[in-house]
């Protein structure tokens, strides 16, 4: 299948002072492709999600999201992070908001929508991911899986172009693991972009499009995820994958 390009790095580098944490990245994602990117702790999974949502600067290099290179400040980079959702291992709703005012407050703010529009569309997102009847409760009150769908119809709430999601099952409890994978699954159905971080094989096996593999800040692999898990190429995926799927 040959995808439309969303988002393009090109020759992307950064540095932590003298650490290279992202060495000549070169990836394409296509509109509606699910990638998801395993490695090993520290090879750059994280750092190169927040590069795509600028959250961090790189040195060198391009990123470029339908077809604009990223916004360096300003509106135009909130309106960038609303293009580009993000989901991360920590629940990081605000607090002292309510989990409807957690998924209205960027749709005021950045997306100009009238409070009521956006409660409206907001109710709908989270009677979409199965939390509706927890819209009046504070995050605190919720459990980690049902925050995280809170999180997830936050970030959908902007209408975004593309969602990365960094690891976002790995601080839930078994039994909530699957919720938050199935809003994820139904939304890669759905057409979403997407790049995901995470150690679920299954969710890669099933609904990735391509796997792409990390390690010490490079893209060692990037492939098809039944070649990719059948036969990996590289020794460091072979390593890999020996150690994850052993337990
Ligand atoms: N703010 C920072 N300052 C200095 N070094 C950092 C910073 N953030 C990350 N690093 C380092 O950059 C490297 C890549 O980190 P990154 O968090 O991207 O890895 P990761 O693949 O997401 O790892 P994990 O699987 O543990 O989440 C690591 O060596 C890490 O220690
Ligand atoms: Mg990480």
């Amino acid at each position: 299948m040959a995808f439309d390009p969303l988002i393009e790095l090109r020759n992307v580098n950064k540095y932590f002072g003298d650490l290279h944490v992202l060495q000549d990245i070169d990836l394409t994602v296509g509109r509606g492709e699910v990638v998801v990117v395993i490695g090993p702790s520290g090879s750059g999974k994280s750092t190169l999600c927040r590069a795509i949502n600028r959250l961090e600067t790189v040195r060198s290099g391009t990123i470029v999201l339908d077809g604009q290179p990223l916004p360096h400040e300003g509106k135009a980079l909130a309106r960038l992070r609303a293009d580009v959702g993000m989901v991360f291992q920590s629940f990081n709703l605000f607090a002292h908001r309510t989990v409807l005012q957690n998924v209205s407050l960027g749709q005021v703010k950045v997306r100009g929508r009238k409070k009521e529009d956006a409660d409206r569309r907001s109710r709908a997102l989270l009677d979409r991911v199965g939390v509706a009847d927890q819209a009046d409760k504070y995050p605190a009150q919720l459990s980690g899986g049902q925050q995280q769908r809170v999180a997830i119809a936050r970030a959908l709430a902007m209408e975004p172009k593309a969602m990365l999601f960094d690891e976002p099952t790995s601080a839930l409890d078994p039994e909530m693991i699957s919720e938050v994978l199935e809003v994820m699954r139904q939304l890669a159905e759905e057409g979403m972009t997407m790049i995901v971080v995470t150690h679920e094989m299954g969710f890669a096996r099933s609904a990735a499009n391509r796997v792409v593999f990390m390690a010490d800040g490079r893209i060692v692999e990037d492939r098809a995820p039944d070649e990719f898990f059948s036969s990996p190429r590289s020794d460091r995926a072979k390593d890999f994958l020996s150690k994850i799927l052993k337990h």
